[in-house]
């Protein structure tokens, strides 16, 4: 039986040019529907492996709709078709569960290349679905890993403090595992079997986060055409996490703080005051001292934030954790890939424990990564990991490297690679001055910093005369 395929998009030209670019082809069965409501409904009644939506449609965005598959089916691959080709929108995408996304007008390879892919990772994750279950109950700790004393004493804490209502502050450099701590607390409190909701402080603008936390109601502001539930209410009875919480603006700062001393809170344009009962989580790699001493964070808002502190160390300053993390990736990473990679050659080991980790576990795992990938034999050697600092990616990829990347690097890549370039043009167009760029691009001034930083930019070279 043909893998199927379901199209989603109100424009039905669109569907006509897409089923024949893909049944030309490909043997796949492409069913096509304009209505994204009726598209649900198919997708409930037949079994599907990719749905293909557009994002906007008159009924349904085709960010509800990716949700909504998601939720009914998680091994489904979604793609979603743009012609807003905005990084926001394709990062939120994927951020809830988008396998990618293709910006419109796009070309026959463009699409076959994706759908084959999709296809590829649905199938794989079938596979693997099984294997990663068994894996995730043995470990109980949601794959957080460590055996350093710090480490010890953070799952001690954890499993002491996650059945309490007490709101947590994970504070650390950045890749350290906040995000994976914060996910524990979750599973190890009584509020497990809800959701834990995680908000990124530093993606959404200001404005539109507020709305997105709090929700509105209909005609709150232009284009609120119906009232929305915020992300306070949907993780109700469950956990919130507020990542990046150093970067919260200073009047969601005290909407916050009203949330957090009073259980209270108002929606966009509301006269009625909600009560929440959630558990906040919120993680940060800024230091909040200096932040409060420089008036960018409120202190009494650190304090009613702070009430159990989780500090993670720096990779280096807990060597310990290498070996154990070391294994731990490579048999993630050899599972994914099907590759027979089974062990660590001691060369190997040592280089890794007389390195630095600017990048912090994430950095280990990523090394782990593409040692796995490129490992011909069953052991990882020092050859393998290719330790030499890489230069950020400046350089677009050409196709026949594109084609020997797993597909999750190449995107990170080519996401890299976009960054620096529009980054460079925002900057030269308004002078190295960076509140002016961030405003010209909209996104948030630290937002920019941060890509800036990541990009290996220095903004003061773009600084006129
Ligand atoms: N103790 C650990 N065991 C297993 N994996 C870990 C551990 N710590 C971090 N990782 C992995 O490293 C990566 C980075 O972790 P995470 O996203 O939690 O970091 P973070 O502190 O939130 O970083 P950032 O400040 O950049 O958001 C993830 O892929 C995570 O799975
Ligand atoms: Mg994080």
């Amino acid at each position: 039986m043909p893998a199927r395929i379901l199209i989603v998009d109100d424009e039905k030209d669109m569907l006509a040019l897409l089923r024949r670019m893909i049944s030309e082809e490909r043997d796949y069965e492409v069913i096509t529907e304009n209505d994204p409501k009726r598209a649900l409904e198919r997708f409930r009644s037949q079994p599907v492996e990719l749905v293909m939506t557009d994002l906007k449609m008159p009924g349904m965005d085709g960010i509800v709709l990716l949700e909504a598959v998601k939720k009914l089916q998680p091994k489904t691959a979604v793609v979603v078709l743009t012609a807003f080709a905005t990084i926001e929108t394709a990062v939120e995408a994927t951020q809830k569960g988008a396998f990618d996304y293709i910006t419109k007008p796009f070309r026959q390879e463009r699409i076959l290349h994706t759908v084959d892919k999709a296809m590829q990772w649905q199938e794989m994750v079938q596979e693997n679905l099984a294997l990663r279950q068994a894996l995730a109950e043995k470990e109980g700790f949601a794959s957080l890993v460590g055996a350093s004393p710090v480490m010890r004493d953070i799952f001690e804490r954890i499993r002491q403090v996650a059945p309490t209502m007490g709101t947590v502050l994970i504070t650390g450099p950045s890749g350290t595992g906040k995000e994976l701590v914060a996910r524990a607390i979750h599973q190890h409190s009584l509020r497990s079997q809800k959701k834990m909701v995680t908000v990124n402080c530093t993606a959404i603008p200001p404005d539109v986060l507020e709305s997105e936390l709090f929700g509105h109601v209909k005609g709150a502001f232009t284009g609120a055409w119906k009232e929305k539930k915020g992300l306070v209410e949907e993780a109700h009875e469950g956990t919130l996490f507020l990542d990046e919480i150093g970067d919260l603006s200073p009047h969601l700062q005290t909407k916050l703080l009203r949330l957090l001393q009073e259980g209270e809170y108002k929606p966009v344009g509301s006269v009625v005051t909600k009560m929440a009962d959630l558990r906040i989580v919120a993680a940060t790699n800024h230091d909040l001292k200096t932040d409060i001493r420089e008036k960018r964070f409120r202190e009494d808002l650190y304090y009613r934030l702070n009430v159990i502190q989780f500090e993670l160390p720096p990779l280096r300053e807990r060597k310990e954790d290498i070996a154990l993390l070391s294994r731990h990736f490579l048999a993630k990473y050899a599972a994914v890939n099907r590759k027979a990679v089974t062990d660590i050659s001691l060369e190997a080991l040592q280089a890794l424990m007389s390195y630095e980790f600017p990048g912090n576990v994430r950095e280990l795992e990523n090394i782990i990564e593409r040692g796995v990938i490129f490992c011909p034999g069953h052991s990882l050697t020092v050859a393998d990991l290719q330790m030499e600092p890489v230069p950020a990616a400046a350089l677009p990829l050409s196709q026949d490297q594109m084609a020997e990347m797993p597909f999750r690097e190449a995107k990170e890549r080519a996401i890299q690679y976009f960054h620096s370039q529009y980054i460079r043009r925002l900057l030269e167009q308004h002078g190295g001055n960076i509140s002016r760029a961030a405003d010209a691009a909209g996104i948030q001034r630290q937002y920019l910093h941060r890509l800036i930083k990541e990009a290996g930019i220095e903004a003061t070279e773009f600084k006129s005369q």
